[in-house]
């Protein structure tokens, strides 16, 4: 396990979080926290990377949208996937609950989220063996910065708690290529939350990716927005390439 715990402004110490966690954001929780309507979720092709665990890509096409998940945990079998959300849920679940400060718990020790966070592993797994029997391509194994499809082949590109959350082992050339490729596949928007690391501390080398996209022509908004699980994940940065 890596990782140092810190303040979270004003609380406690935030526990070491450890490796990479494969988490399972749900559905509603991408939406309040990417500031997203279900109009620009049914406007074109959707891209969720990383997506973990999330239910969020089998939610939007059951509602009727094309949306594919990317993650470099699909690499795993279903059965090394599964093992990895439950012991993944199990480290998500302790860990909220060693933060009352900043986690709704409840008086007999259950953090708010995690039946909601449950239930969105189940359906992602589930969509997941559905996928994989069907050959349906829409769980793909990749990692960042290089993914494996060509320019522009997303209107919206969401990308959730890898990027500035794990500031600590990720370096700032590690985001700048990162959300260079993100762009690069994207004919759209590009929309990364949060802008915290995961101890709760705004990225520091936010305003200088600025000035980088900046300079070779990337569009930056900032917009206010409300996460279900950390009120502190209050901003989501909306990025674009004037065509
Ligand atoms: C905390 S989870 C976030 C998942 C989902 N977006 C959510 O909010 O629940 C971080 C994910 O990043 C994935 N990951 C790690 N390194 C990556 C990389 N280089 N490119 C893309 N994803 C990566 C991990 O496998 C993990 O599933």
């Amino acid at each position: 396990m890596t990782g140092a715990g810190g303040p979270a402004g004003g609380g406690g110490v935030v526990p070491p979080i450890g490796d990479t966690l494969v988490t399972p954001r749900p559905f509603d929780e991408y939406c309040a926290s990417f500031g997203l309507s279900p109009r620009e979720l049914l406007a074109g092709p959707v891209l969720d990377c990383p997506a973990g665990a999330s239910d969020f890509a089998a939610t939007v096409r059951g509602l009727g949208g094309r949306a594919v998940s990317v993650d470099p945990s699909y690499a795993l079998g279903r059965e090394g996937l599964a093992r990895r959300c439950k012991d993944d849920l199990v480290r998500v679940h302790a860990w909220a609950r060693g933060q009352t400060w900043r986690c709704r718990v409840g008086p007999d020790g259950t953090w708010d989220r995690i039946a909601d966070w449950r239930a969105s592993a189940e359906k992602f797994l589930e969509d997941l063996a559905r996928d994989r029997a069907r050959r349906g391509g829409r769980y793909v194994a990749a990692a960042l910065p290089q993914l494996p499809f060509p320019d522009g082949t997303f209107r919206l590109v969401v990308s959730g708690f890898l990027l500035f959350s794990y500031a600590d082992r990720l370096d700032p050339e590690f985001h700048l290529a990162a959300v260079r490729e993100l762009l690069r596949v994207s004919h759209g928007e590009v929309r990364l939350h949060p802008l915290n690391d995961y101890l709760g501390h705004p990225y520091a080398q936010l305003g200088a990716l600025l000035d980088r996209l900046a300079a070779e022509g990337v569009v930056a908004e900032i917009r206010p927005v409300t996460s279900p699980t950390l009120a502190a994940d209050n901003r989501t940065l909306v990025l674009s390439r004037p065509r």
